[in-house]
C-alpha cells in the first residue's frame, strides 16, 4: 500500500496544532505507522528540503525548520501521497482552500505548518532519510470498512 511522509512543522507543533492534524489524517480513514517528535539539525534539514537549494528563500527555510521540534509521520493509505497534499492544501496558505490545514489554519507560505510528499517516489526517499530503522508494520482492524478488498 502507498505510503507519505508528512512532517508537523515547528509553527504547528508550537502553536499546539499535533492533534488536529493527526486527527484529520485518521479520520479520513489513512494509517499512522511512523511516528516522532524531533529537534533536526541544519545538515538534515538541508537534505530534506536539497531540490530547493537553489531557491532564494532556502536558507530561511531551513532556519525555520531547525527553529523547533517537528512531528515526523508515515501514513499509508490509497492514494495517500496526492489525497494528504488536498488534505495539505496548497503551498501558500493565501491561496489554500478552506477546510485544508493550511487553509484553515495558516497565513504565509514561510509558516505553512505542514509538509506532505510531493510524489510517490520522493515519499519513498524522505521515509527512508527520517525513518532509517523502518516502521511499523500493522493493519488496522478497520481495513474492510474503509477499502472494498
Ligand atoms: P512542502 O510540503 O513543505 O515541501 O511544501 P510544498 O511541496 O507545498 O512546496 P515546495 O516543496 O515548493 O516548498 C517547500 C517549502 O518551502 C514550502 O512549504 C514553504 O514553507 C517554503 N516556500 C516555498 N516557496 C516559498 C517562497 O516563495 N517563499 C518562502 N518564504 N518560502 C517558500
Ligand atoms: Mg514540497
Amino acid at each position: 500500500m502507498e505510503q507519505t511522509f508528512i512532517m508537523i512543522k515547528p509553527d504547528g507543533v508550537q502553536r499546539g496544532l499535533v492533534g488536529e492534524i493527526i486527527c484529520r489524517f485518521e479520520k479520513k480513514g489513512f494509517s499512522l505507522k511512523g511516528l516522532k517528535l524531533i529537534s533536526v539539525e541544519r545538515a538534515f534539514a538541508e537534505k530534506h528540503y536539497e531540490d530547493l537549494s537553489s531557491k532564494p528563500f532556502f536558507s530561511g527555510l531551513v532556519d525555520y525548520i531547525i527553529s523547533g521540534p517537528v512531528v515526523a509521520m508515515v501514513w499509508e493509505g490509497k492514494n495517500v501521497v496526492s489525497t494528504g497534499r488536498n488534505i495539505i492544501g496548497a503551498t501558500n496558505p493565501a491561496a489554500s482552500a478552506p477546510g485544508t490545514i493550511r487553509g484553515d489554519y495558516a497565513v504565509e507560505i514561510g509558516r505553512n505548518i505542514i509538509h506532505g510528499s510531493d510524489a510517490v517516489e520522493s515519499a519513498r526517499k524522505e521515509i527512508a532519510l527520517w525513518f532509517p530503522d523502518g516502521t511499523v508494520n500493522w493493519q488496522s482492524s478497520l481495513h474492510p470498512w474503509i477499502y472494498e478488498c
